[in-house]
């Protein structure tokens, strides 16, 4: 039985606009704990939720569309842990501001983001298939980038 006992901070940093806070990549522990499929299972996780969300007009309106933009996703995550480069290799350089900003991404559609992205990992700690510490560093990762998507004001 899990008791929920994590001492993990998943509090928000509050956005301040017109400043993007310097970004530590996350631990590669994370990546080596869970694994490339662990990776793939936390992203198919986070985007059907994605998908059922107050911010689902963003995203593809097909479920398996939503399916494949989730593994684009992981091929990022993967690399970004210091894992294989499959992102660079199917979609070429990140570029995550370029790429996001075709969408309009506000400071609510932010949190909504990483409320769900908190949901999603929660079976990795419930099944504690990664250490605190390496879970932390990726939602420090998380927390500070997703400051740098935001391109839009609140409605
Ligand atoms: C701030 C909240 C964010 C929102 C609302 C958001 C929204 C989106 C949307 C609408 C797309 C296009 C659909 C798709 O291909 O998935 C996308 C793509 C993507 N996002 Fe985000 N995003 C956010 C933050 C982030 C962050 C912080 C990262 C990385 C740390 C990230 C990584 C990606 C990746 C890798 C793609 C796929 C790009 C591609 O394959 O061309 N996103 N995001």
């Amino acid at each position: 039985m899990q008791f929920g006992t994590s001492s993990i901070d998943f509090s928000i940093l509050p956005y301040q606009e017109g400043i993007n806070p310097p970004v530590t990549k996350p631990n590669p522990g994370f990546l080596t704990d869970i694994g490339e499929e662990g990776m793939r299972d936390l992203l198919e996780r986070f985007y059907m939720k994605l998908f059922e969300s107050p911010i689902k007009e963003l995203f593809p309106k097909d479920k398996e569309a939503m399916r494949e933009a989730g593994q684009f996703s992981a091929d990022f995550f993967i690399q970004i842990c210091g894992g294989t480069p499959y992102f660079n290799q199917h979609r070429g350089a990140p570029q995550m501001r370029g790429r996001h900003a075709p969408f309009r991404i506000t400071p609510t559609a932010r949190l909504h983001w990483l409320v769900l992205f908190e949901e999603a990992l929660q079976p990795i700690i419930d099944n504690q298939l990664s250490s605190e510490e390496n879970i932390q560093s990726f939602w420090n990762y998380i927390n500070v980038f997703s400051q740098w998507m935001i391109n839009t004001k609140e409605a």
